[in-house]
């Protein structure tokens, strides 16, 4: 069986992702521009923002170092479970820069709002936070950014459970070049 065989609809094709990463990633290389400011930090949240961090960081015209953090929410099922855990720390030193925070998708906004303090409290001068896809129709909590952090989003995504562009149902459909959602059979 093909993976693309597990896919009922296609929400966003490759060339759409992409054309809107390369928007995203001008926007960013125009408000980061500084002659005074070090270079930012881009931290990619594990492991959904794989992909989309490494388009975004090779579209991005500025000098940009990049780390990684991990949080723990979600179990195999399509809800988070409320409760982020960060279970892998920033390896970088963050005091005083400007920290770009990239996600797959902020859909509670649970996650970001626990990483966004933690930042704060390793001495982040901003936080702004790029997420690929934003449900903002799913918000628990209300994104609270720090300093002059902006939010950038590449689509606003309507609310099913998306898969593929790093993102995954139980770890898997995380390598679909697009993004989609998937047969109901596959959700079991
Ligand atoms: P939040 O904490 O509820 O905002 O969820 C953030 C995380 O949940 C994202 O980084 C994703 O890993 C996961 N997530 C939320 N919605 C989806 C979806 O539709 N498909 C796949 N993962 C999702
Ligand atoms: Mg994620």
């Amino acid at each position: 069986m093909s993976l693309d065989s597990h896919i009922e609809s296609v929400l966003w094709t490759h060339d759409q992702i992409s054309d809107r990463v390369a928007q995203l990633a001008a926007q960013i290389s125009t408000d980061f521009d500084s002659d005074s400011a070090p270079p930012p930090v881009v931290v990619g949240v594990a492991t959904g923002a794989f992909l989309f961090l490494a388009d975004l960081v090779r579209k991005i015209q500025l000098p940009v170092s990049v780390d990684f953090v991990r949080v723990e929410s979600y179990g195999s099922g399509t809800e988070s479970n409320g409760a982020p855990v960060i279970s892998v720390n920033l390896k970088l030193d963050v005091k005083d820069k400007h920290v770009i925070l990239v996600e797959d998708i902020v859909d509670t906004g649970i996650t970001v709002s626990c990483l966004i303090p933690y930042l704060e409290s390793k001495g982040a001068s901003s936080v702004s936070v790029c997420t690929f896809l934003d449900k903002p129709s799913r918000r628990k909590v209300q994104v609270e950014l720090l300093g002059k952090g902006k939010f950038y989003r590449g689509f606003q995504c309507p609310d099913y459970f998306v898969v593929g562009y790093g993102m995954d149902f139980a770890e898997l459909y995380r390598n679909l070049p697009y993004i989609g959602v998937l047969k109901p059979e596959y959700y079991k």
